[in-house]
């Protein structure tokens, strides 16, 4: 049975008897709402780790002033039910005070790979998620931490973090989860109207196209990203907010397409922003 602490004091107290008993520890950090894709990465993290520590904490610095913090679906009983389904072993469910006590001054930012994107829409958004990503490291001293692909700017920051700061946690991106039709599942998905949940479906056959194109030869940035578009404008409701293709590592923009890369977009659907992407590894282009 999974226990839940509140307080980081109680948490590092479980934590540093599973690890007296020669336990792996795992860390899987969500904002609660969970779905398969949470629990995919719960799956993974009982395969590499032996002790599995479920943070649940909706942070309140990586959303904007004009986000939704007060509206973020909440549903505490259901997501301790999935962590314990999923053999979690202890689950953090602290208080914004817990974790941003009176006088918190302190902010971790990843200068360049927060610029783009997700950053560029949403200024203090990644500043937010690499604070609250190393409190959590450093409160449960995880040996592995574990995130989704679906976010991949998210991963890339946090791998870079760790990397910068020599954090001692490895960092494993599990895959991302979908709907038999292709929808990433997303805390926000509920936000959709059944005419947008079915329109949605564009996202993933955009990147699917995407795959084919480069598949089948193409190796120009443009096009491919102008047919991805074409493709999104076919749902009455999207609107898209960006398609790119870029390096996997810098996440800047490609005009040729070579090596690890990325296909990345997001579209909104009334209010609601919906993100996906395709990794993909290409042959090394020529050197210019
Ligand atoms: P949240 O959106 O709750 O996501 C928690 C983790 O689940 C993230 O690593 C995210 O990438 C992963 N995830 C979400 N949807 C997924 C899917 N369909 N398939 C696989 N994995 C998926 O991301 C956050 O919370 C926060 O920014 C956090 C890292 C917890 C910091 O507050």
């Amino acid at each position: 049975m999974a226990e839940i602490v509140t307080t980081g004091t109680a948490l590092r107290a479980a934590v540093q008897m599973a690890r007296s008993r020669g336990l792996r520890v795992g860390l899987v950090p969500t904002m609660g709402a969970l779905h398969a894709g949470h629990a995919s990465l719960i799956d993974l993290a009982r395969v590499r780790t032996d002790f599995v520590v479920v943070s649940i904490f909706v942070n309140p610095t990586q959303f904007g002033p004009q986000e939704d913090f007060d509206r973020y679906p909440r549903s505490f009983e259901a997501d301790v039910a999935l962590c314990r389904q999923h053999g979690a072993a202890l689950i953090f469910h602290p208080s914004v005070e817990e974790i941003y006590p009176a006088g918190f001054q302190t902010f971790v930012e990843v200068t360049a790979l927060q610029r783009r994107w997700e950053g560029e829409r949403r200024p203090g958004h990644f500043r937010g998620v690499a604070t609250v990503v190393a409190k959590l490291f450093h409160l449960v001293q995880p040996d592995v931490a574990f995130f989704g692909q679906k976010d991949a700017q998210q991963c890339r920051i946090i791998e870079q973090m760790v990397a910068d700061l020599a954090l001692p946690v490895e960092i494993v991106i599990g895959p991302t989860v979908r709907d038999a039709d292709g929808l990433a599942l997303s805390s926000r998905n509920v936000y959709l109207t059944p005419a947008q949940r079915q329109q949605a479906t564009v996202l993933w056959q955009a990147l699917q196209l995407g795959e084919r194109l480069i598949t089948a030869g193409e190796r120009d940035a443009h096009t491919v990203v102008a047919a991805m578009r074409r493709h999104l404008a076919t749902a009455a409701e999207a609107e898209i907010d960006y398609v790119a293709a870029v390096d996997r590592r810098t996440l800047e923009p490609l005009t040729r397409l070579a090596g690890p890369i990325l296909l990345h977009l997001v579209v909104r659907f009334g209010a609601t922003r919906l993100l996906d992407n395709l990794p993909l590894d290409l042959p090394a282009g020529e050197a210019s």
